[in-house]
């Protein structure tokens, strides 16, 4: 086979597919690009027969690959035997599931877990316990002649499509089409201390409110796989504590092992050993069944969500939970967070040495990384790859996201590496 040969260029069911598709769905999502069948481990098929192997995940989500056979027996158990009850009731999973989300963030004594189905939900469910916290700060409840508490939030990142989220969410030009949303939510610059330091200070002048919290990301996913400053993080921390403000990390993207600890904020190099107030996660928690929720550290803070403040139909039901009690049980026993850790370094060194003039650097932390190009052909790159049997993703103009699942093995990245190094350098800009 001639390596610059197109090998799985869209095929005829995928195009017949996709033209029924944009028959029946909004265009929110844009073109698909192909149509896929089924998976197997780091390998996913379309409707066509072509194979691809995976460096993208779902987008983070899929941590085991697809078809994990301990998964898929898992899941399909569960679903004989209930899948859903509301959460009028419990099932085991759920309680056992909370259980272990809570000691591998080695969150304190008291601290509690909060399902929801999404990331966007995980955050929403941040952002209404940060505003119930901002009500008992000084100043802060307007029943009581104050001022709404203040929720800050980073340039550049991305919290989540729903009102809430997205009132935290950097991007205009997927904010402001929905204006007005939240009212008190506040950007400040990403890095800058002093602006930080600033936001905090206007506390208390022209009636503006305390600030409830600061929630950002410890590497800035959407935003090209942006890893933070530790210093700044700690920075921030330490105005958090200052202002009895909480210290909200969306670990969405970050967690469940992708960045070779179970949490981004366990990362020195990434948090500067930090602890949070509240954590959100979602994407790779159940190995692709969806789900999403928050832990929120320490008991007087979760004793916010009093019954009723808070819920959602599917939360936390048996099967959503079963899928990542399993995914979290198969990290551990494979020792997949460490294997983010070493295939991340292999894949970071292995894309460097290949060679490649299109590639300037490569940025990240275990299995979540990006390919900073030389010029924006993010899109073509792409493309180019998934025509040569490799997804990756163009997370921004010039710069490719990999985040393959953890089960990676270094076969496989020597795979991917060797595809990646030969995508042609000229290219034509998005
Ligand atoms: C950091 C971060 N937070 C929140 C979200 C939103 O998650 P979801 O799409 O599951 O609502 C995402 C999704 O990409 C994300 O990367």
């Amino acid at each position: 086979m001639n390596d610059n040969e197109q090998t799985t260029s869209i095929g005829p069911n995928s195009e017949k597919w996709i033209s029924q598709y944009e028959d029946v769905h909004t265009h929110a999502f844009g073109t698909p690009l192909r149509v896929m069948d089924h998976g197997k481990g780091m390998h996913v098929w379309d409707v066509d027969g072509n194979e691809y192997l995976d460096f993208l995940a779902g987008i983070a989500v899929n941590s085991l690959g697809y078809a994990h056979p301990k998964w898929v027996k898992a899941v399909r158990e569960q679903a004989g035997k209930v899948a859903h009850i509301s959460n009028y009731f419990t099932s085991v999973p759920q309680i056992r599931l909370a259980e272990k989300l809570i000691q591998i963030a080695g969150a304190p004594e008291g601290s509690r877990v909060y399902f929801g189905n999404s990331g966007a939900e995980g955050n929403e469910a941040a952002m209404k316990m940060a505003k119930l916290y901002g009500k008992t700060l000084p100043g802060g409840d307007p029943e009581n002649g104050g001022a709404p508490a203040r929720i800050l939030a980073l340039t550049k990142g991305f919290h989540g499509r729903t009102m809430g989220a997205l009132s935290a969410t950097w991007k205009l030009s997927i904010r402001e089409p929905y204006n007005p949303l939240l009212p008190a939510v506040q950007f400040v610059e990403a890095g800058d201390l002093e602006a930080m330091q600033e936001a905090f200070n206007q506390t208390g002048k022209d009636g503006v409110g305390p600030v409830a919290g600061v929630m950002l990301e410890l590497i800035q996913g959407e935003a090209g796989v942006r890893p933070l400053d530790p210093e700044y993080v700690k920075g921030v921390r330490e105005l958090c504590d200052q202002y009895h403000a909480l210290m909200i990390i969306d670990e969405v993207q970050t967690g469940i092992g992708r960045t070779g600890k179970w949490f981004a904020f366990q990362r020195e190099d990434l948090s500067g050993g930090i602890t949070p107030d509240i954590i959100t996660f979602a994407k790779g928690v159940a190995g692709g069944f969806p789900m999403g929720g928050m832990i929120a550290f320490g008991k007087p803070l979760a004793a916010l969500f009093s019954p009723g403040l808070h819920g959602s139909t599917f939360a936390g039901g048996p099967l959503a939970t079963t899928a990542g009690l399993t995914t979290l049980q198969v990290i551990e026993e494979d020792g997949l967070v460490a294997n983010a850790e070493t295939r991340g370094q292999q894949l970071r060194e292995a894309v460097m040495a290949c060679g490649s003039p299109l590639f300037v650097s490569v940025r990240g932390r275990g299995l979540l990384n990006a390919i900073q190009l030389a010029h924006p052909c993010a899109h073509a790159a792409m493309n180019w790859a998934l025509d040569h049997g490799l997804i990756v993703n163009a997370v921004a103009p010039d710069a490719l996201r990999l985040a393959p699942p953890l089960i990676v093995s270094s076969d496989d990245v020597d795979k991917a590496v060797s595809i990646l190094g030969k995508i042609p350098s000229d290219l034509p800009d998005d």
